[in-house]
């Protein structure tokens, strides 16, 4: 349903016909249009659309999925944000989601403002729909502290924030029944499908048998490699001693470790975990790193 809606008193809400104006059905001509009464006006481009907008949903090979669940297709924000704006307004989308109204919105040269609750959200808009770096942003964690807040107060959007540090990790859209993963990847050209590469965060104080937990389950899923993945740098040696005691996953001449401790301390200095090149979980190509900054 779209709700329309002026901001000024005895206003009409804009609307640009022509801009989305539906082709004549009924075989108008400019010819009949004049006979029609219509004598000395230009015939309009078509007529007004119905109330009911029939478009393609998005399918699941489409360009432009994200992956994100509520996503729409651009096409329609675009007739919505071309109707009712001009090139140069401001359009805000306070729900913004993957982005989709707020592409539209760029596409069309208008300027816009997103915001939503969920950091992940804000992620993909700017790192995987928008492609630009530069595009400031507030409210997401800029140091441990305010990841540290984030992982109190909004526990599910930590994991998914963090997960989504290491570029080519998605993470799951279920929030229980993950198994002890939060996160997935692949092995950009694994050999044998022996690929599968796991994240795991944990937001709270570290424990050992957690981390033990996360290498059964690498184990049990056959994953080529794991990060484990927690706010602050992991001291503890028992717990070194327990990744390194899971070996190495061998690609071609290089060896990386099976089974990593990461933090969100590192992230923050700049130390990535070390993967061998990664797959775009969404594309399939060989992700860019260069693509997610924080
Ligand atoms: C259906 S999606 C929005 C789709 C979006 N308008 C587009 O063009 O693609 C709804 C979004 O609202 C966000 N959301 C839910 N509650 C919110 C709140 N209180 N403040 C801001 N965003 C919120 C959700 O995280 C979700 O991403």
């Amino acid at each position: 349903m779209l709700l329309w809606y002026s901001a000024a008193e005895n206003t009409r809400p804009r609307f640009n016909r022509d801009a989305v104006a539906v082709p004549f059905t009924s075989g108008m001509t400019a010819w009949r249009y004049s006979r029609g009464g219509q004598a000395g006006k230009p015939m309009p481009k078509g007529k007004t659309p119905d109330d009911v907008i029939t478009m393609p949903s998005l399918n699941t090979m489409a360009k432009e999925r994200l992956g994100y669940p509520t996503q729409k297709p651009t096409a329609l924000l675009e007739r919505i944000v071309e109707a009712s704006s001009l090139e140069g307004d401001l359009v805000l989308d306070p729900f913004c989601g993957c982005g989709t109204t707020i592409d539209a919105a760029s596409r069309l040269n208008r300027r816009w403002v997103g915001i939503d609750i969920s950091p992940f959200a804000i992620d993909l808009v700017k790192n995987r729909r928008l492609q630009d770096n530069r595009i400031p942003v507030h409210g997401v964690p800029v140091d441990v502290e305010t990841a540290r807040t984030m992982a109190t107060n909004a526990p599910f959007e930590f994991e998914k924030w963090a997960v989504s540090r290491i570029p080519g990790i998605a993470p799951n859209s279920k929030q229980v029944g993950d198994g002890g993963v939060d996160g997935r990847g692949r092995v950009y050209e694994a050999t044998n499908g022996h690929g599968l590469v796991l994240a795991q965060v944990k937001g709270g104080k570290f424990g050992l048998s957690q981390l033990r937990d996360f290498l059964h389950t690498i184990h049990r899923e056959k994953a080529a490699l794991g990060v484990y993945i927690t706010l602050d740098k992991v001291t503890s040696r028992n717990a070194k001693a327990e990744t390194s005691g899971a070996g190495f996953f061998q690609m071609g001449a290089k060896r990386y470790p099976k089974a990593q401790l990461w933090s969100i301390a590192d992230h923050f200095d700049d130390r990535e975990p070390r993967l061998p090149p990664l797959a775009d979980p969404y594309t399939g190509n060989v992700m860019q790193k260069d693509l997610l900054t924080s």
